[in-house]
């Protein structure tokens, strides 16, 4: 069984350094495992969050080796273990503990969003949509709001941007202007 060498940024509130950590890895591993490993063997109290395993829920993104990834999407025998595999939290918002930080800025955010106000129903209670406009907007609900595109956005990260929503949001945005039912003119 190979053995890799993990670093985990651990601390609280941005203050905080690497721990090195050993990995017993195995075949079909993914990083989420690795730290969960970790949790387990090592450090009890590692906060990190994680929920589907499946990049459904978007909740365990992370700086993989200093690139934006969600964990449990990422394949150990994608990463070169010569060197240790170096595990962050997001830099893009404000830290709370050890892999977790706050989030709560996009969710602000999107109560400032308008609702969808579709329009009237037929006349037998049915909304009729085509086909190709129902398709138009497919793409833009498959975002899980991993939040990933936010935490490498260099305008939100210029703190002296306050306004700007970032990709997620305008995304949420075109979801709601291009939907065959709607009624509001956002632009
Ligand atoms: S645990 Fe849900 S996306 Fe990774």
């Amino acid at each position: 069984m190979a053995e890799a060498q993990f670093k985990v940024f651990r601390g609280e509130g941005a203050k905080g350094e690497l721990f090195e950590f050993p990995v017993e890895v195995t075949e079909g591993m993914v990083v989420l495992d690795a730290v969960q490993q970790i949790q387990s063997r090592h450090a009890n109290d590692l906060a990190v969050r994680w929920n589907c395993r499946a990049g459904k829920c978007g909740s365990c993104s992370a700086e993989v080796n200093g690139k934006p990834r969600l964990m449990c999407m990422t394949r150990m025998d994608e990463l070169s273990l010569d060197v240790p595999v170096l595990i962050e939290p997001m830099r893009g918002f404000p830290h709370m503990k050890d892999l977790v930080t706050d989030v709560s800025r996009n969710y602000e955010i999107n109560k400032k969003i308008r609702p969808l106000t579709p329009k009237p129903r037929e006349t037998d209670g049915t909304y009729r949509m085509q086909q190709e406009d129902i398709e138009r907007i497919q793409e833009f609900h498959k975002c899980i709001e991993c939040f990933l595109c936010q935490n490498v956005c260099h305008v939100i990260s210029d703190h002296s941007v306050k306004e700007f929503a970032g990709t997620r949001l305008l995304i949420r945005i075109a979801s709601l202007a291009l939907h065959p039912l709607v009624t509001l003119k956002r632009l």
